[in-house]
C-alpha cells in the first residue's frame, strides 16, 4: 500500500462508511462486477483505501468519490456511443479514475479514455482501488491543469472529444477557472463536436463579477448563466463558441441532521460550429 498522509484534521471527515448505501450501490456493483472483489470484501476494501489516502478533499474525507452520477447524466448515452466510435474523453481532476473505469464497464474502449490529476497518488490508489494496474489499458497523467508551461500534459493536447471535469472548476477563482478552461480547450481535437461536462458547487444566487473581486472570495461559484459568461470568456480567449447547458439541484452534504444542504450545478457545454 503506498503510503500517504493520513490528513483527517484539514477537513470534516466522516471515519465509517456511510450507513445509507443509496448512492453506493453502483460504486458497489463496479467494483464487484469490474475489479471482481466479493462483494462481502468490498467495505474493507474501500476503507483500507481511503484510509490511506489524503483527506484533503471533502468527496474523499465524507465519501463522496465514488458517485457515479455521470451515467445518469442526459449525455451519457451519446457519449458512450460516440467512444465506440471512436472518439476520446479526458477526465481532468480524475482522482481516483472511477469514472473512466464505469465508462470501460458500460462498453467504452479503454484506450479511448484518459485521466489526469495533479497528484500522483490519487492514480495511484485508482490502481489499488479497482485492482487494474495490470489490465487498464487507459493512460493517466499527472500535471497542474493551472500551470499552461506543464509539459507532460502536452500529451493529451488536440486528442479528445469529451472533457469530464467534476467538483474541479469549484476549486478555484474565477481566473483560475478561466486559466483550466482555456488548458482544457486546448485538450481538445480543434474540429470536434466537443462537449466538456460535469457537476460541482453551484449557487442559485451568483454574485456579480465585480462584487466577486471587491469581496475577496478564493472560489467562484456559478448558476448557468455565470457558466455561460466564463465559457464565453474562455471561448475568446481560445478562439472557440461554447453554449453552457445544466441545472441546478440542491443536495444533503451528509447523514448527520446538522450537514447542510448544497446547491449542485450539473453541466454540459457543447462547442458551437
Ligand atoms: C474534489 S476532487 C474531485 C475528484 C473527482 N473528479 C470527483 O468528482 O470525485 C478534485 C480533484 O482535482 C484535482 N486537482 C486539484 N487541483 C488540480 C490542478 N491544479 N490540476 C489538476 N488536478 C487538480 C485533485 O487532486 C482532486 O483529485
Amino acid at each position: 500500500m503506498t503510503a500517504l498522509v493520513y490528513n483527517k484534521e484539514s477537513q470534516r471527515y466522516t471515519k465509517e462508511l456511510p450507513t445509507d448505501r443509496t448512492n453506493y450501490l453502483q460504486a458497489w456493483k463496479l467494483l464487484e462486477s469490474y475489479s471482481k472483489i466479493p462483494a462481502d470484501k468490498i467495505d474493507a476494501h474501500v476503507t483500507e483505501i481511503v484510509t490511506f489516502a489524503i483527506f484533503h478533499y471533502p468527496c474523499i474525507g465524507r465519501w463522496r468519490f465514488l458517485d457515479l452520477y455521470i451515467t445518469q447524466a442526459p449525455e451519457y448515452p451519446e457519449i458512450i456511443t460516440r467512444l465506440k466510435s471512436g472518439d476520446k474523453l479526458l477526465d481532468v481532476g480524475c482522482c481516483f479514475g472511477h469514472i473512466v473505469r464505469q465508462l470501460v464497464f458500460d462498453g467504452a474502449p479503454a484506450q479511448n479514455l484518459a485521466g489526469t490529476d495533479l497528484r500522483p497518488e490519487f492514480v495511484e490508489l485508482g490502481y489499488e482501488l479497482f485492482r487494474d494496474k495490470e489490465t487498464l489499458t487507459s493512460q493517466f497523467v499527472t500535471g497542474d491543469a493551472l500551470d499552461s508551461e506543464n509539459k507532460s500534459l502536452e500529451v493529451f493536447d488536440g486528442k479528445f472529444d469529451f472533457v469530464h471535469a467534476a467538483s474541479f472548476f469549484h476549486l478555484f477563482g474565477w481566473d483560475d477557472q478561466v486559466t483550466a478552461g482555456v488548458r482544457v480547450v486546448k485538450f481538445l481535437k480543434p474540429g470536434s463536436k466537443a462537449i466538456i461536462l460535469g457537476r460541482q458547487v453551484g449557487t442559485r444566487k451568483p454574485v456579480s463579477l465585480e462584487a466577486y473581486r471587491a469581496s475577496g472570495e478564493r472560489r467562484y461559484h456559478h448558476n448557468v448563466e455565470t457558466f455561460q459568461n466564463m465559457w464565453d470568456e474562455i471561448g475568446e480567449k481560445t478562439g472557440t463558441k461554447w453554449k453552457a447547458t445544466g441545472e441546478l439541484f440542491e443536495r444533503k452534504v451528509g447523514e448527520e441532521d446538522d450537514d447542510e444542504v448544497r446547491t449542485i450545478l450539473r453541466f454540459a457545454v457543447f462547442k458551437l460550429d
